[in-house]
């Protein structure tokens, strides 16, 4: 029998969560108070718990969450700072308005994250800053990553987008640097119903600064004392994610048992997620890669299946951001961008649904 499955669907995402966020938005509205109250501040002492770091401060979204923890450091202004050359754009983004300029540096073709071998021979001078990216919910080699940014007294800034509750030996994603950068977009692990982000650290002076900086460098109203940002998580939304948050492992153990029916069902011709055992993935992309990846999609899709790309374009060939890079090539974020196709894996889809992916997957 043929099926109709979509990549995602945000409604049946959070069909579960209606009767609750009728609720909350019925007492949000009734409290009148709007921006930074009581729900933002309870999200972030619950989310702080949840990555296990002493601090979290709540932002307008993902994005934010970049530029601010790296705009607190104050570094000079031609600094440069590694991040890998497959990431969403909006890492790059982060670099670019933070005042620094982003130096790409090619994946370990295995894992999609930054390759740790790889990183030394980009740090010049100038180098001031790691952009690390916990890329489809895999963390990087943290462990790795750590030792070289102390070798050269080098800030860490996790960019965790994708990798809410995603573990790298002991500790949590956002909870292995200076700062960790979550985004809250819907399509999120942990995503609530507009934009949101959030930073978590372990550093007093950071996270004060950061409270300072998300709301025009003022802690005192109308006395400033940075040249900040308007970026404050919305008081509703963060209502939202608090109910959610209690069912983030839930959601992350559905994933990794949808994941797991990939793993073990897909044939071999494919190119499968690595799994390390000193990492717990929380696959907010499942992706596979194939040679005749444009030809699969579309089969699929004839087949009721939508499949996403993640991402069509590398970095450093779009139009916007290539004058940036030079001629230098990227071979390997490239071959990623080329032949990899992410299939449907969310809160909504079941393993019925997973099988037949795995079925025609299979038949192709
Ligand atoms: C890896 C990565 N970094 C940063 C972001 C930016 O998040 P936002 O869209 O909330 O600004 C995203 C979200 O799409 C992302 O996937």
């Amino acid at each position: 029998m043929s099926r109709n499955i979509a990549y995602e669907s945000l409604k049946n995402v959070n069909a579960p969560f209606e009767a609750d966020y009728q609720q909350v938005f019925k007492d949000f509205l009734e409290s009148g108070w709007y921006i930074l109250g009581t729900q933002v501040n309870a999200f972030e002492k619950e989310f702080a718990a949840y990555c296990g770091t002493k601090h979290c401060i709540g932002v307008a979204s993902g994005l934010d969450a970049i530029i601010l923890p790296l705009a607190a450091f104050d570094f000079p202004k031609d600094s440069e700072v590694l991040v890998p050359s497959n990431t969403y754009i909006a890492s790059i983004l982060g670099i670019i308005n933070a005042g620094y300029k982003p130096v790409l540096v090619e994946p370990d073709i295995i894992t999609y994250n930054i390759d740790p071998t790889k990183i030394k021979a980009s740090i010049t001078n100038k180098t001031r800053a790691i952009l690390v990216v916990h890329l489809y919910g895999k963390m990087c080699n943290m462990t790795a990553i750590t030792n070289i940014a102390k070798e050269y007294n080098l800030k860490i800034v996790e960019d965790c987008a994708q990798a809410h509750g995603a573990i790298h030996q002991d500790k949590k994603a956002g909870n292995w640097s200076d700062a960790g950068a979550f985004s809250f977009y819907p399509t999120k692990n942990l995503g609530c119903l507009g934009d949101g982000g959030a930073i978590t650290t372990n550093d007093d002076a950071l996270a004060d600064k950061l409270l300072y900086l998300r709301n025009y460098g003022s802690k005192v109203k109308y006395q400033n004392d940075y040249t900040g940002f308007n970026s404050r998580l919305d008081e509703l939304q963060a209502a939202f994610l608090r109910r959610k948050l209690i069912r983030l492992d839930e959601i992350n153990s559905h994933k990794r048992t949808l994941a797991s029916l990939y793993q073990q069902g897909l044939s071999n011709t494919y190119i499968k997620p690595s799994i390390q055992e000193q990492n717990f993935d929380v696959f907010h992309i499942y992706n596979i890669r194939t040679p005749k990846r444009d030809a699969l999609k579309q089969y699929l899709l004839e087949n009721g299946i939508r499949t996403e790309i993640h991402y069509p374009i590398a970095p450093h060939q779009q139009n916007g951001y290539k004058h940036l890079f030079g001629n230098t090539a990227y071979p390997l974020s490239s071959e990623i961008h080329q032949t990899t196709l992410s299939l449907p894996i969310s809160y909504c889809h079941s393993v019925e649904d997973i099988r037949y992916v795995v079925e025609k997957i299979n038949a192709f």
